[in-house]
């Protein structure tokens, strides 16, 4: 269900303040999966640094690799082009189908693993915001995780 116009306001302006650096934050959020969840480095077979240093580095190592950090700017480039439409499901499902069948089928992502990025994201938040802007931007994960199982 979409979000209401007050949810969708209170949640983007958490987003945001996350997307105005979005650089280390996009990586601290992939560095604490690839750390905490190791079988999620193997995904990232084109990740050459990451595959040499994931077994020994810290996230914080994690988090510097160059390769680390763009690809967090591209999800989080994509959770930013999400976020105008929470009040819209169907302008949402379009922005999301062609991503989520993109992981499903050549990417060949596990659904569950994107419960990490959603964890880790939220707790990025918590950290950052607190936990009211945690709670509140748990609904547009909510919200994100649940359109990606439907287009899987
Ligand atoms: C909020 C969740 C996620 C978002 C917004 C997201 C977004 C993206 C985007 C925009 C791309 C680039 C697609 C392209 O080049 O056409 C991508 C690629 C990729 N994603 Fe995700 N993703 C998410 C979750 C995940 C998860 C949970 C995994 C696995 C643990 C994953 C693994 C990958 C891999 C392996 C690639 C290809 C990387 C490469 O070789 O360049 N993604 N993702």
């Amino acid at each position: 269900m979409a979000l209401s116009a007050e949810d969708t306001q209170t949640a983007g302006a958490v987003w945001e303040k996350i997307y105005a650096d979005v650089e280390d934050n996009g990586a601290v959020v992939l560095s604490r999966m690839f750390k905490e969840h190791h079988h999620t480095v193997s995904y990232f077979k084109n990740f050459t640094q990451l595959q040499s240093v994931a077994e020994t580095a810290s996230a914080e190592e994690i988090a510097a690799l160059a390769e680390v950090r763009a690809h967090g700017k591209k999800v989080f480039l994509a959770l930013n082009d999400m976020v105008p439409h929470l009040n819209n499901v169907d302008a949402l499902k379009e922005t999301i189908a062609p991503l989520a069948k993109k992981h499903a089928t050549e990417l060949k992502i596990d659904v569950k693993d994107f419960e990490i990025i959603f964890d880790n994201l939220l707790a990025l938040i918590g950290e950052k915001q607190g936990a009211d802007a945690k709670t509140a931007f748990k609904k547009v994960t909510d919200l994100i995780y649940e359109e990606i199982k439907a287009a899987y």
